[in-house]
């Protein structure tokens, strides 16, 4: 069987990969264009892309009758694949979830910390040499510990960042989700999304992407906030309409942001690059060895399994 992969990933996992396909991998990256889908869907009998790569309906119906029938996807998140158009083309999908939960929830508490304490804003003033010594009156942040967690989205990754909140930092947890869930820790469930806007000092977002979530949070919602509101974003980008975000920091009309993923990424606003009461990082969620190697090897692993005629054990269509 033939084998894309998308990215470089993982050595040990590669050298699987290697061994048990003839696998071809793309360097560098840069997200597959449509066109370059539609050629790979034809030309692989499996794929294993990630974030970004453009399997869209369109890509997908131009391949016609593909060659691929399997993609395993490396990435919990898969909003960048038209599941329901491959499951017409009879390509099966799968992605990675649980693997990623504590990565991600360790960079969205990265997030908050760092935004609530000003890190950001403080390692640039001292590596400028602007530094003038301890100021009792000097970057005063957000005290963290105590305050009320209002997680968005409670499923894996949100109940991961909810219980460091309620037992690392002893916070009081609200959460909106479709459907109230039991947590192993307290936690109260808001229905109205604006009123938990309105309640909670920092607010975590930890739904899935997809078009149900799309500017889940759009300008209404940043209204909702406080003037003190610290806001961080894990999720996708698109959930977030981030014009408003934007002219909502610029303001200072709410306390601050702390942002991993972003509309249009890798682009980044230059708006948003000049602002202080926010911290950005490169979609860094699921970015440690562990994570990335585990997430590799349940990609490929699920490959394997279609490969091999048995049920795969991530699939999502
Ligand atoms: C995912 O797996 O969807 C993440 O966003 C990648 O870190």
């Amino acid at each position: 069987m033939k084998l894309l992969i998308t990215r470089p990933i993982d050595d040990l996992v590669l050298a699987q990969a290697e061994e048990r396909f003839e696998t071809t991998y793309r360097a560098g990256e840069v997200p597959m264009s449509a066109a370059e889908v539609t050629a790979a869907l034809g030309e692989y009998d499996a794929i294993l892309p990630t974030l970004g790569d453009a399997f869209t309906a369109a890509a997908i119906e131009a391949a016609g009758k593909p060659r691929c029938k399997v993609i395993g996807n490396f990435g919990v998140g898969y909003n960048h694949i038209d599941v329901a158009a491959a499951a017409k083309a009879g390509i099966a999908v799968s992605n990675t979830p649980d693997v990623l939960t504590d990565a991600t929830a360790d960079i969205a508490w990265t997030l908050i910390l760092s935004t609530c304490r000003r890190a950001g804003e403080g390692e640039r003033q001292l590596r400028a040499g602007e530094w003038k010594g301890f100021d009792p009156k000097g970057m005063l942040g957000t005290h963290v510990t105590g305050k009320t967690l209002g997680v968005i989205g409670m499923g894996r990754i949100g109940q991961a960042i909810a219980k460091r909140g309620h037992f690392g930092f002893d916070m009081p947890v609200v959460y909106f989700n479709r459907s109230a869930k039991e947590l192993p820790f307290d936690a109260r469930r808001i229905e109205d999304m604006h009123e938990l806007l309105g309640v909670a000092d920092i607010v975590v977002v930890a739904v899935p992407g997809g078009a149900e979530t799309v500017r889940l949070i759009d300008r209404a919602a940043i209204a909702a906030m406080r003037k003190d509101t610290i806001f961080v974003n894990i999720s996708r980008g698109e959930v977030v309409e981030e014009e408003a975000l934007i002219d909502a920091l610029e303001a200072n009309a709410i306390g601050g942001a702390g942002l991993d993923v972003y509309e249009k990424e890798p682009y980044v606003p230059a708006r948003l690059t000049a602002l202080e009461n926010c911290v950005l990082l490169p979609h860094l969620g699921s970015a440690t060895v562990e994570t990335r190697r585990a997430m590799a090897q349940m990609a490929l692993d699920n490959i394997i399994a279609f490969a091999e005629g048995r049920a795969m054990p991530q699939r999502v269509n």
